[in-house]
This record gives structure tokens, sequence and C-alpha cells, in this order.
């Protein structure tokens, strides 16, 4: 492998632009789809407050450390490590988020096809009129035809590789500066037409009223692949785009923005559905949502829908909206696996972005065929590479990196101010190692046991 191309690197143009794509990637089906099935699965606001609380000492700590690490060495992952870290082992943490990116794009990209599914048929009016027994129909005959999901999974595999073949800042950076702020108030509308239904605010105190017997310890390992997936960080995403990031943005606010506004976003999603869940319908739905993630998003939400004057306009408008959220995502997966191969092996962006869709591609119909293969890539990538890659970041930064290099780093050469720098390395040399690798540890003897 080269040690990275001499050409000069794509980056990104502006402050606004860095936070839109980051956040594009961070704010995606994880927010809307992942965030309030969980939550609903482990017990509503008990398991929002440990979720804030893995986002506040463990996902600011890993995020700012994977954008340290990026802008740094102005590499892909693999790359990075292999720049700061010179003939050691750490170049594996890079490859391994390569991986990960690898196998999440494949199953994440079936699920954003599903949206386009639901966009097409909110568009033909087909949701309307139907119970949510025939809604549930609807949605297990989708799933099973394999024929539907795959041409919405090529779809949407390509228009990512479209986006990213026009470059970083033509491409990522364009694009997620128009659909973010969209998203945004699309979903802020839906929010506040859910307040306004009748019976919402058992929904609300659902989200927000802790019963905190409920907090096992199964419940704080889902909080933490949550948070982690949530974030796109343990995997080298916010490495790569950090490593486009020009060297006078300050990282520490970057990081604030992108997480308060992935938090804001799940928060606001929560807001959205579990009024309209409780305003709506009988418990049995939740119950069913309880069960399959899935069910939340296709077959509860729009059998609410249904319900409501206006329903047809707003479910295709939360369609867009998910599909929109989900290729912000699917982009910055991409990017992490084509930056790699550009950089390392030397080809061409068009080169790197079709071989890595095709490959991606593989792997994706499979996990469109067999739902076996959907589930492992789903729960390995999120409960076991994610916090494992965040295990290693933190670790690298906590004790490989010298403390000079991140003062340097984070205060832009003492352009900044650094009076919180003691608080993160201490966050990153001890709380965050030990916090992650007890959960996840957990998280392993739990596996195997069951
Ligand atoms: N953060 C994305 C979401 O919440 O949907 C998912 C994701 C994107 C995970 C990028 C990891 C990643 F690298």
């Amino acid at each position: 492998m080269t040690q990275g191309s001499k050409t000069s690197r794509d980056s990104f143009s502006s402050k606004f632009g860095v936070i839109a794509a980051a956040a594009g990637s961070a704010i995606g089906l994880g927010n809307i789809w992942r965030f309030p099935s969980v939550t609903a699965e482990n017990g509503g606001a008990a398991f929002l407050f440990i979720y804030l609380l893995c986002i506040l000492i463990l996902g600011i700590p890993v995020m700012l450390s994977e954008f340290m690490i990026g802008r740094s060495a102005q590499r892909n992952p693999y790359g990075a490590f292999k720049k700061l870290a010179p003939r050691t082992a750490w170049y594996i943490t890079g490859l391994m988020g390569v991986v990960a990116a690898f196998m999440i794009l494949a199953f994440y990209a079936v699920v954003s096809g599903w949206t386009l599914e639901y966009l097409y048929q909110s568009f033909t009016g087909n949701l309307v009129d139907k119970s949510s027994g025939e809604l549930q129909t609807m949605f297990n005959s989708f799933r099973d035809d394999s024929f539907r999901p795959l041409l919405w999974f090529f779809i949407f595999m390509g228009l990512t590789a479209w986006i990213i073949i026009a470059g970083v800042r033509s491409g990522i950076e364009k694009v997620s500066k128009v659909l973010m702020p969209l998203l945004l108030v699309m979903l802020i509308f839906i929010a506040i037409y859910a307040l306004t239904l009748p019976g919402s605010f058992a929904g609300v105190k659902y989200l927000f009223n802790p019963d905190f017997s409920k907090i096992t310890p199964d419940v704080i390992f889902k909080a933490l692949g949550q948070a982690f997936f949530s974030l796109s960080i343990g995997m080298g995403t916010l490495i790569t785009y950090g490593s486009y990031i020009k060297k006078r943005d300050n990282l520490a606010g970057t990081t604030l923005s992108v997480v308060g506004a992935d938090t804001f976003i799940a928060i606001l999603a929560g807001i959205a559905i579990f009024p309209a869940v409780f305003a709506l319908t009988d418990v049995q739905l939740l119950d069913m949502a309880q069960e399959t993630g899935e069910a939340l998003m296709f077959i509860t939400l729009p059998s609410i829908l249904n319900n409501v004057p206006g329903g047809q306009i707003l479910s295709a408008m939360f369609f867009i909206l998910l599909a929109v959220a989900a290729l912000t995502s699917t982009i910055s997966m991409l990017e992490v696996i084509v930056a790699f191969l550009t950089e390392e092996f030397n080809i061409s962006r068009r080169k790197a972005t079709i071989s890595s869709a095709i490959a991606v591609s593989v792997l994706g119909v499979l996990s469109v065929l067999f739902v076996g293969v959907f589930r492992f890539l789903n729960f390995s990538s999120v409960n076991i590479l994610l916090p494992l890659g965040g295990l290693l970041i933190v670790l690298f930064v906590g004790w490989y990196l010298s403390r000079k290099f991140t003062i340097d780093e984070l205060s832009n050469d003492g352009k900044l101010s650094s009076k919180y720098i003691p608080v993160f390395l201490f966050l990153v040399k001890y709380i965050a190692p030990i916090a992650i690798a007890m959960v996840f540890i957990y998280g392993i003897i739990n596996a195997v046991r069951a």
C-alpha cells in the first residue's frame, strides 16, 4: 500500500458545510427508525436517560478523538493510524473501521430502500384506508417478495455512489447543506402536529418520565450501542470526515454542534412518534413495535397516519424525511471505503466508488434474501465492532498520542481555548475506556450465553 496519494486532498469549504456533513452522517435511520424502537423495547424514559449519559461521557470524547486523528493525519482511517503510529499494529483499528463501514452499509441501505418503497406507496395512496393488520401483511409480503426490496436497494446504492463520485465538496457537502435543513423543518412540523393530537401527552410522559427500576445491564449495553451507532462513531467515519476539515476550524465546537444536533433530532423523532402512537392507537400496536423494530416505522406509523386529516401528505413527508436522513448517512459510510481505496491503492475516485458499491451490494443482496444475514450484520456491527472501535480510539488518544499532541491539535497550536482539554484527557484516558470495556464485555458474555 502506498502512503496516500500526493495530489491535493478535497476538503469541506465552510464551517457550516462540515457540521451539515457530519450531522448528516450522524442523523439517519438510527435517529428516526432505530432510536424510537430501541427506546420502546427498553423501557422508554429510563433508556433515554442512560442513552444521554452515554452520549455525554462516552460519545463526545470518542467523536472529538476521531476528528482530531483525521484532521491531523489528513488520511483515511487505515492511513491515519499508519501515519500517526508508524511501525505499530494500530492500523488494525483503521482496517476494522473500513470493514464496519462495509457491513453497516450492506444492511443499512436495505432499510433505506424500504423507505423508498413506502414513499412510493404513500404517493400512490396505497397506505390509505388499510387496517393495521392489512399493513402488516403488506409489509411482510413486501419483504418476502425480494424483487422490490432488491430494486430499491440498488436504487439507493446508486444514488449514494453518484453523490460520492461528485466528491467531498461538490457531492457530500453540497447535498448535506440542502437536505439537513429540509429534514429539520419537516421533522419539527410532524412533531408539532403529533403534539396537537388529543391524548398525545401519554406519549410524552412515556418518553420523559423515567422508571429507574427498568435499568438493567442489558439496557446499558443497548444504550451504548445505540449512542455509538447514532453518532456514527467507532468506525472511522468521522476520522474520514475529520481529514477534510481545515486546520483553522474548532474541533471541539464542531463536535458539540454535531452531538447536539443528533441528540435533538433523536428526541424530536421520539416526540413525533410516541405521542402519535399513544394518541391514536391501541397499546397493541406499541407492543407490536416492541417486538420488531421495523414495525414502528412501516406498520404502526402508516396505520396512525390513516386516521388523521391530510394523512397521505404527512406520510409522504415522513418517508421523504427518512430517505433524506438515510442518504446523508449512507454517503458517509461509502466515503470511508472510497477514501481508503483511493489513498492506499492509488485508484481513481470513480473506480473506487463503483467497485466498492458493487462489493457492498453483494452483501446487501444476501441481507435482503436472508433475514439471518441482516440480523447478524446489524447486531455484530452495532454492538461489537463500534464499541470495540470506540474503545481502541480512546485508548489511542489517551495512551498512545502525547499530551502535547492533543493540546496542540485541539487548541489549533494555542490559538483556541484549551481549558477543557484536561477534562477531555481524563475522560479518554480513564472513564471512557473503563466504561466502554465493561459494557462491551458484559454484552459479549451475554451474547455467547444466549
Ligand atoms: N449515524 C447513522 C444513523 O444514526 O442512522 C448511522 C451510521 C452512519 C452509523 C455512519 C455509522 C456510520 F459510520
